[in-house]
């Protein structure tokens, strides 16, 4: 399968997706899941496959612990991270600083991280606890994880080692109030990805992986589609506002939200901040303090701010304090000084032409 072949209109992500979900059937084909479960764990039963999907939703999220196989780096899902140019910062949606998560259909604040946070990922585990929201997102994500990879040994009722998809069927429904934008979810998708090739996923596995997540998820306005075989169809495009590729057709008639979250600001999406900083520790790693549009939420970032900040507060491209020397392939590779040369600033674009007490850049 060339990778070429995955850009995806709807009715190659149909294909995809039944190719992906039905590999587990009676078949010549290895699922990818069966395929890899073999290659890093050697026996292919249920627990093996459910260790596979917890090391690489684990690894995906957090990052990696250890050096990888592959040599790989894996920065994760909460860390930081630049998508063609745009920063993204998808921490907040996870530890309740954001009021987006979709309960009972009124946006809440949820911490996700409440099970042990990154602690409890390091040990493999999805939780410390089997009670936490950190739990249900964790096991409910190996779960999907399994059916897209077509995970043989996965259970398709509740119970087993590797129980089947018991998490929500409609992925638009339960990202609705956090209005993503294009870099946010790609950012979430390619580090999928990116932990996949560090377990030593061969290059078109990583694609084809990657292009049903951006195919299904990474669309605005896609039509009903079944999140796992047993699943009723049901919206699934996580990606909603102005600049997320449309879905082939777009049916964005079925988005209720979806004219409000592009053409009328007052009425998108709003995410309201839960627990917002009000300062920054000025000598600490983060001490710029940036707020959105509104001023009601901000963030502690490395970089400078957004020249325009949107609804959720982010973290700017502007420049990253440093006092070693910027390197090109940063993505910050200028240096610019103060006035007085005693501190510097690593930027995306050039230093200001007459520089003053604080280290910025132009
Ligand atoms: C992550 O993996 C990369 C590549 O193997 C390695 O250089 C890096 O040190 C690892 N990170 C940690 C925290 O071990």
């Amino acid at each position: 399968m060339a990778p070429s072949k995955l850009a995806l209109p709807a009715s190659g992500l149909v294909l995809l997706l039944s190719l992906l979900l039905s590999v587990s059937l009676a078949s010549a084909q290895t699922s990818l899941c069966d395929k890899y479960t073999k290659a890093l764990l050697t026996d292919v039963t249920p627990e093996n496959e459910y260790l596979l999907l917890t090391l690489l939703v684990n690894r995906a999220f957090g990052g990696n612990f250890t050096a990888t196989a592959a040599g790989i780096n894996v920065p994760g899902i909460l860390a930081p991270g630049v998508v063609n140019g745009e920063a993204v910062n998808l921490l907040p949606y996870f530890n309740g600083q954001l009021k987006t998560t979709n309960e009972d259909n009124q946006p809440a604040s949820v911490n996700f991280l409440d099970g042990g946070g990154v602690d409890a990922l390091k040990q493999n585990l999805p939780a410390f606890d089997r009670t936490s929201n950190q739990y249900f997102l964790l096991t409910h994500l190996y779960q999907f994880f399994g059916v897209l990879l077509g995970c043989s040994q996965q259970s398709s009722t509740r119970s087993g080692a590797f129980p089947a998809y018991r998490g929500d069927v409609s992925m638009y429904q339960v990202h609705k109030f956090m209005a993503l934008d294009n870099a946010q979810v790609m950012y979430f998708n390619g580090m999928v990805g990116t932990a996949f090739a560090s377990f030593g996923g061969a290059p078109e596995d990583v694609a084809a992986v990657v292009a049903a997540l951006n195919g299904l998820f990474g669309v605005a306005c896609g039509d009903f589609y079944p999140i796992a075989p047993y699943a009723p169809p049901a919206l699934q495009s996580v990606c909603t506002v102005e600049g997320c590729p449309l879905a082939s057709p777009p049916r964005c008639d079925l988005y209720a939200d979806f004219g409000a979250a592009v053409n009328d600001e007052g009425t998108a999406p709003l995410a309201l901040a839960a627990t917002s900083p009000t300062s920054c520790d000025a000598s600490g790693s983060t001490p710029n303090l940036c707020y959105n549009a509104a001023g009601s939420a901000a963030i502690c970032c490395a970089s400078q701010c957004p020249a325009t900040p949107g609804d959720v507060p982010t973290c700017g491209l502007g420049g990253v304090k440093s006092a070693a020397p910027c390197t090109p392939s940063s993505g910050f590779p200028n240096q610019c000084f103060n006035s007085f040369g005693s501190e510097s600033i690593c930027c995306a674009g050039p230093c200001p032409s007459s520089p003053d007490a604080v280290a910025r850049c132009a």
